[in-house]
């Protein structure tokens, strides 16, 4: 465990994946690693004790007080680490501005941090009271404005692809509601009305908090997650130097379909081999000493020519 208190998912897997050691794999001498969502440094540290005196690692991160945790946590690798406030979606410019032209490692481990669940000021988690952001970065409409801009069918909407929540209809129209009386601001008073919206015989209720997907939903939609990812996906094919390896680790079904189908296209052009067919979960030992790594699925591809 790092000094946050967090534990970097997967990471013996993402080691043995992406073997970003100097000299280790025919044809691969991982000298650029990008770590699209550097958040605390635990990969990118990892990744940067095994790659040997000339890796250099870019890290990207749209959380700026992340970013300077990271640039302490690395500050003993000096020039060979530079870091960026960006979205991972605009990699091909943090390249260029980098000055690097192709990618030996490749790595996006999605979602949110455990600093940023953690401070209720990000307005994450439906756990602790705090303003309703869910933003990664600063920039953008925040968690609030939405539900207090959007209308019932859009909200639903957003609720129901992003959250696959089959109460969406119900939370919506509460939502609404709600909103009438007065703008929803904080996180506690949303947790009241998506609770309060679900019917009590409900199964879900039980298994999960009742605003679990709920949250999701906002914060994907917040932070146009899939978009980014798509568009991150998208360029990887291009960005990767021959013998090149890329992962990304996801968390929900939606994210892992992009994940799969872009890496199955990526196969097709003769280009890139699959690294494992099947995704990789933790196992029982990771999930115990780290929940979050529960619902982690890590599909890495490599650049054959
Ligand atoms: C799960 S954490 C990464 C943890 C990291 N692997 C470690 O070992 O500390 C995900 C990070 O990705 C960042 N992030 C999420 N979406 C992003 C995006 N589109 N562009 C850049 N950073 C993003 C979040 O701010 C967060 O810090």
């Amino acid at each position: 465990m790092d000094d946050a208190g967090h534990l970097p998912v997967l990471l013996d897997e993402v080691l043995e994946l992406l073997a970003p050691k100097g000299k280790s794999r025919k044809g691969c001498y991982a000298q650029v690693i990008i770590d699209c969502t550097v958040g605390l440094g635990g990969h990118a540290e990892a990744m940067l004790e095994l790659a040997g005196g000339n890796a250099t690692l870019i890290g990207i991160d749209l959380d700026e007080s992340n970013l300077l945790k990271t640039k302490e946590r690395l500050v003993r690798f000096g020039r060979r680490v530079r870091l960026f406030q960006a979205n991972f979606a605009d990699l091909e410019d943090v390249m260029a501005e980098a000055d690097v032209a192709s990618a030996d490692v490749i790595l996006a481990d999605l979602g949110m941090s455990s600093t940023q669940v953690d401070d209720p000021s990000r307005g994450f988690s439906f756990q602790a009271d705090g303003p309703l952001d869910m933003r990664f970065g600063s920039e953008g409409p925040t968690a609030a404005e939405l539900v207090n801009t959007l209308g019932e069918a859009e909200l639903a909407d957003i609720i129901y692809r992003y959250g696959e929540e089959r109460h969406s209809r119900r939370i919506a129209r509460a939502i609404v509601r709600a909103g009438k009386r007065g703008r929803i601001e904080r996180t506690g008073e949303l947790t009241r009305i998506v609770a309060g919206a679900i019917p009590r015989k409900s199964g879900v209720r039980h298994k999960i908090h009742p605003a679990t997907r709920t949250f999701q939903a906002l914060r994907i939609a917040v932070n146009g997650e899939l978009n980014s990812l798509e568009r991150l996906l998208e360029k990887i094919p291009v960005l990767m130097s021959v013998g090149g390896r890329a992962a990304i680790i996801s968390f929900h079904s939606l994210e892992d379909r992009l994940v799969k189908r872009a890496f199955a296209a990526a196969v097709e052009t003769g280009a890139y081999r699959l690294l494992n067919r099947k995704p990789i979960t933790g196992g029982a030992v990771e999930i115990y000493r780290n929940p979050r790594s529960r619902s982690a699925k890590l599909r890495a591809v490599e650049r054959i020519r």
